[in-house]
């Protein structure tokens, strides 16, 4: 049995807990709050990862908010990105002259942000942010800018509170790692 195999049959444990990802999303939306005073913005949830860290984010902002959904998959279930990113569900909109924020859950090579934010310039935003949950400074490919940041974490992988290992623990509350054994 491989390494990753062996991974599905463990519980995860408790990296962030509920309470100290709540407390971190008030201080990113508080920035958000500021830095957008008066504006209007497009708030995009990058799916699938993000829909948990989205839907607790946007109600923590105080401004005229539009929701918008787009799906991306890396390719298999591979725990390492390989930066080919497919399109699984577009945005209808149109988002030109408009202030959007990305939404994403992980920045780890930074492949798949860097392909998203190249993206979405070709459809001439008026400005384009990015608040990612979580960024693993270690593992960066490709340099990209992340103008909100969560958490830095270590190489380790995480799920939970969105986040899959192939398809799985989507739905824990808290932010997990496996440990391995040695
Ligand atoms: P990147 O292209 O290497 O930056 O990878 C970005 C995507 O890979 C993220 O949006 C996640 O969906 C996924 N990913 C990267 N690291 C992790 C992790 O530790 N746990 C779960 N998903 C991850
Ligand atoms: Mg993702």
């Amino acid at each position: 049995m491989s390494s990753s195999d062996e991974m599905t049959l463990k519980t995860p444990k408790i990296l962030i807990p509920e309470v100290k990802i709540q407390h971190r999303l008030d201080e990113l939306a508080q920035e958000i709050n500021h830095d957008y005073q008066g504006q209007s913005v497009t708030a995009i949830c990058i799916l699938k990862g993000s829909f948990i860290f989205f839907a607790d984010m946007i109600r923590k902002l105080d401004l005229p908010v539009t929701c918008e959904f787009f799906g991306v998959s890396s390719y298999g279930n591979r725990t390492v990105s390989s930066g080919e990113v497919k399109v699984t569900l577009d945005i209808n909109e149109p988002l030109e002259n408009r202030h959007i924020i990305l939404f994403e859950d992980i920045v780890d090579s930074g492949l798949t942000l860097s392909y998203l934010q190249n993206l979405f310039r070709t459809r001439k935003p008026a400005s384009i942010r990015t608040c990612a949950l979580l960024m693993k400074p270690e593992s960066l490919k490709t340099h990209v800018d992340v103008d909100y940041i969560g958490f830095k974490l270590g190489n380790e992988f995480v799920v939970g509170y969105g986040m899959d290992y192939a398809g799985k623990y989507r739905n824990l509350p808290f932010i997990g790692y496996f440990e391995h054994d040695h």
